[in-house]
């Protein structure tokens, strides 16, 4: 079931997510967190790290699984997801054990068995407590691009042209974007016991209307999260075109 909150700005929306995820780590210490990336969390993290330092949270037996990665970039580029982690979460929580952070890693030999080990390895920690998801424009999550099978586990993407100029804002020239990208599929993503979507901005508009449509079609990603038990959408006003 989907519940959509309007928090009618980014700010107040992602203050509201931090608070959902400090909740779970109340409750369950070891908590196994689904992280996500890109402009839309840049706030989220930054509610998250002053609410875990205010509330004394202790992160120490907490694992984090981040949802997808560039293929063939640096992991010390400054665009790698990697990079992202350790800048807006990993240096400012000292309690994280970074043995407990687990990403794709886009630059491994063998790519076919990078995605077997890192689905392998969700699956060894029972899966996803609480996932944090953004949307891609086209109605994507994590690097699932319209046509994914629903059936996907981790696997290897090749980016639509779309996407690579979407994020292309984040790099130089769009020719740098990187064009392939290993991601959590989405029934990883679905076996999450609870979901938390955020999308911010006239930009998402489009593929938040579809999904709230309630049709269900492989065209568009994000709409299989109309299956799943337990799913919150937090908005602002320029996402719902009001
Ligand atoms: C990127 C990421 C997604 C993200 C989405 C939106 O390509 N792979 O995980 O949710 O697209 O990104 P942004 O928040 O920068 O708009």
């Amino acid at each position: 079931m989907i519940k959509v909150i309007n928090l009618e700005n980014q700010e107040n929306a992602s203050y509201y997510a931090a608070i959902q995820i400090i909740k779970q780590l109340k409750t369950q210490s070891n908590s196994v967190l689904g992280l996500a990336t890109g402009g839309t969390m840049i706030e989220l993290y930054k509610s998250l790290n002053h609410l875990i330092h205010v509330n004394c949270i202790d992160l120490s037996d907490v694992k984090t699984f981040n949802l997808d990665e560039y293929i063939n970039i640096n992991s010390n580029h400054e665009q790698s997801y990697k990079t992202y982690m350790y800048n807006n979460f990993i240096k400012q929580n000292k309690t994280f054990n970074e043995e407990n952070f687990f990403i794709p890693n886009g630059n491994a030999d063998d790519l076919q068995t990078e995605i077997e080990r890192y689905e392998k390895l969700i699956k060894h920690y029972g899966y996803i407590d609480l996932q944090i998801l953004g949307i891609g424009e086209n109605g994507h999550i994590g690097f699932n691009e319209p046509g994914t099978a629903f059936t996907s586990k981790t696997h290897i993407v090749n980016l639509e042209a779309s996407t690579i100029e979407a994020n292309s804002r984040y790099f130089n020239t769009s020719e740098e974007v990187p064009n392939q990208a290993i991601t959590m599929g989405i029934s990883t993503i679905l076996k999450a016991k609870k979901i938390i979507l955020l999308a911010f901005g006239e930009s998402k508009k489009y593929a938040l209307r579809k999904l709230l449509d309630g049709n269900i079609e492989e065209s568009l990603p994000a709409s299989i999260l109309n299956k799943h038990s337990n799913v919150e959408i937090l908005v602002d006003n320029q996402a719902l075109g009001i």
